[in-house]
């Protein structure tokens, strides 16, 4: 018997839906096993804070810029003491502040074709998240979190062309970068960007998935795959050296993140997103494979005219194709 066109279309709407999910989980499981090692900053190649002839002799590739970003020029007041750690560490460093004003004008400016995405992000956080790579592309230098401050000068980190922090215990965020400007990775991370922009219902899902620490993270190991010479290379800030000991760069006044009121809470999410990222995409199946059957149940109780599939029958929750010794093939429209 030839199979139908029915048929074929069918297998093929799931393999892609299939091959779609395997591939993008696929990264994600990639991501808890990532340790990092191969692109950490050593320890040893940093030399501390007192050493600074040590330092001098370090090549700087990095220009001298930090970036931080607020709606606007009045920083509130529990941040203020963290900007000024990093001001008066650096006066010699050129300082940034953009505002939502400024960043969207220069969206407007230099990337004239994302301002309609950048526009549409549903929360401002979202703009927060995708302004930084776009400042750290055009311009280079290092952003830094308002929240985070500064506990030793930055200049061991201008010694690579990139380099990202990682989390605890796995992935990477995005409070800390730095990069020369026009770096291969964060002109991927733009170029993607808009691709991500998928509204998943789930607000924390998001923010992380369209422009925080979980997009970040799925680029970045889909870059690392790519990357030919030490030019390319992103390399990663280890938690030692970021924030907790004497000799880390950030974090002294690390209390809140995301700007928001449940600190803690947010805090802890921030730290733990892949996991909460992982266990939210099982609930939203889950939800969504019970959601659509109990449904279904419901639905064809109340309607008489419609003819179930076969006893043994199976319906594939995403297109509500029937599958059944009958054969394939759609059910009415009126009862999925
Ligand atoms: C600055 O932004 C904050 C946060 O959105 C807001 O509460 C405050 O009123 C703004 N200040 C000015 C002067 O516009």
């Amino acid at each position: 018997m030839r199979p139908s066109r029915g048929l074929i279309l069918f297998l093929l709407a799931n393999l892609i839906v299939i091959g779609v999910l395997v591939h993008s989980v696929f990264t994600l499981i990639t991501l808890l096993f990532e340790d990092c090692s191969a692109d950490a900053i050593p320890a040893i190649e940093i030399p501390p804070p007192e050493n600074a002839a040590e330092i001098a002799k370090r090549p700087q590739y990095i220009p001298r810029i930090i970036h931080q970003t607020w709606a606007n020029e009045s920083i509130p007041e529990k941040w203020q003491e963290a900007q000024k750690s990093c001001l008066n560490l650096h006066g010699d460093y050129e300082y940034k502040l953009w505002t939502n004003e400024k960043s969207r004008q220069f969206i407007k400016d230099e990337y004239p074709w994302f301002l309609d995405t950048y526009d549409a992000y549903p929360y401002p956080i979202m703009r927060a998240d995708a302004i930084r790579y776009f400042i750290l592309s055009h311009y280079g230098g290092i952003y830094i979190d308002l929240d985070d401050g500064c506990h030793r000068r930055l200049d061991p980190l201008l010694s690579y062309h990139a380099w990202l922090r990682k989390t605890v215990p796995t992935g990477i965020s995005n409070d800390a970068m730095g990069a020369v400007p026009g770096h291969p990775f964060f002109k991927q991370v733009i170029s993607q960007l808009k691709s991500y922009q998928r509204n998943w219902q789930v607000p924390y899902i998001t923010v992380m998935y369209n422009t925080g620490p979980l997009f970040l993270s799925v680029v970045w190991k889909e870059y690392i795959s790519t990357v030919v010479d030490e030019e390319s290379r992103v390399r990663i800030l280890m938690p030692d050296e970021y924030n907790t000991k004497p000799w880390s760069f950030f974090g002294v006044y690390k209390g809140s993140s995301w700007h928001r009121n449940d600190a803690k809470a947010i805090f802890w999410m921030g730290q733990h997103w892949l996991l909460i990222t992982c266990a939210g995409f099982a609930l939203a199946a889950t939800l969504y494979v019970c959601g659509f059957y109990t449904y279904k149940r419901m639905h064809l109780r109340s309607n008489a005219s419609y003819t179930a599939p076969p006893a043994g029958g199976f319906v594939w929750p995403w297109n509500g194709w029937t599958w059944s010794r009958g054969g394939y093939r759609r059910l009415p429209r009126h009862a999925v």
